[in-house]
């Protein structure tokens, strides 16, 4: 009889979930120590990349060993050499949005906070985002920034037809929960005949915004503390865009019904959300699906409950969010594919 090892799988597979954890706390140091820049200019032995970075030989090497364990550097075992070939560096190097090092960050600063989530769990109630923060405002700006430099102009408003030229005459933009404001700037900067601003709750966020337009010499990008949840009416905007955000609001039907009435009568609501469905069975295929339900229960859940909403959370799918754009008045909403496979782009208008 063929033994059976589906236990023996199972077993497995939870040593590697383990092993996935671990790695993500690596990539982490690999990314704050510059490891990974280093190891993508060519082959290494241990103690050449301590000496060129001034890191310790003994952590260096444990480091590497795990490293190449997990087939993410190579490794010589005859000249004793480690490297990061380079199809993989792109992933873990670089300005591009493809480098994803920043997620590490992100994913284990949520981890400090498991001891509250579990309370959660227990005693209901939510993390406010202020617990989040500071490192949520950084990690946030970091895994965006370098989306927004690449695929801001060409893959999320050039997917519209005809806004880059609405932007180029010049038009009123408002980004609400805009963070730190960099697709803001890298807008402004782009279409200096539009006037923008960025809306946040968070002081930190809006503070690093201002700087930052500052920075870049924007006269036509500016930034203000808002609860978005009490957006007023007017002044009216020809193009609101919200990035990531609505799923964590307290109040989200009253956030979208607010855009709807801040828009010109020719005005679009372009919502960034993740591309999943509602419908568990229907991300049971997705290989993304359990990071994001993961990464939904971690931040956006506490964060909404704790301000007494309902925890929509970044899998709240693309048929909820369709029908609460056309529950808050939103009557043509039409989903568009984004350059991020797990992002989806509803063009939203009156
Ligand atoms: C997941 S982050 C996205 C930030 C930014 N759009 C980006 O893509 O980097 C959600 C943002 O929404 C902001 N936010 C949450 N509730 C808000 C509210 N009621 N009014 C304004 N901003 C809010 C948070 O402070 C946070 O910066």
């Amino acid at each position: 009889m063929p033994k059976d090892r589906s236990k023996e799988d199972f077993q497995f597979k939870i040593l590697s979930i383990y092993t996935g954890a671990v790695l993500t706390n690596l990539i982490q140091i690999g990314y704050e120590t510059g490891l990974f820049e280093e190891a993508a200019k060519g082959d290494f032995t241990v103690e050449e990349l301590s000496t060129r970075l001034g890191l310790s030989k003994r952590y260096l090497q444990e480091w590497l060993n795990a490293m190449a364990a997990a087939e993410i550097f190579h490794y010589n075992s005859e000249a004793k050499t480690y490297s990061l070939p380079q199809n993989r560096a792109s992933f873990l190097t670089g300005e591009k949005a493809k480098n994803l090092c920043p997620h590490s960050k992100m994913l284990n600063s949520f981890g400090k906070l498991l001891p509250k989530l579990i309370r959660c769990f227990k005693e209901g109630g939510g993390i406010p985002y202020s617990d989040f923060r500071p490192e949520f405002t950084d990690c946030m700006d970091d895994v965006w920034r370098r989306i927004f430099d690449e695929l801001l102009n060409d893959g999320f408003i050039g997917a519209v037809e005809g806004l880059k030229n609405r932007l180029k005459k010049g038009i009123n933009v408002l980004d609400i929960g805009c963070g730190t404001g960099h697709a803001t700037n890298v807008l402004a900067k782009k279409y200096p005949n539009s006037l923008f601003k960025g809306y946040d709750i968070a002081k930190d966020a809006i503070e690093k915004a201002k700087i930052e337009a500052k920075e870049m010499n924007l006269s036509n990008s500016n930034f203000e503390v808002m609860d978005v949840s009490k957006l007023p009416s007017k002044p009216k905007f020809d193009l609101i865009t919200a990035f990531d955000t609505i799923h964590d609001q307290a109040k989200p039907l009253d956030v979208l019904r607010n855009v709807k009435n801040a828009l010109r009568n020719d005005g679009i609501f372009l919502m960034i959300e993740f591309k999943f469905s509602s419908d568990l069975k229907n991300n049971l295929n997705n290989p993304l699906s359990s990071l994001y339900y993961g990464i939904s229960l971690m931040h956006c859940l506490p964060v909404s409950i704790a301000e007494g909403g309902p925890g929509l959370g970044a899998m709240w799918g693309i048929e909820k969010a369709k029908g609460m754009l056309l529950a808050a008045g939103f009557t043509n909403v039409k989903l568009l594919d984004s350059p991020r496979p797990q992002n989806c782009i509803f063009v939203c208008r009156k």
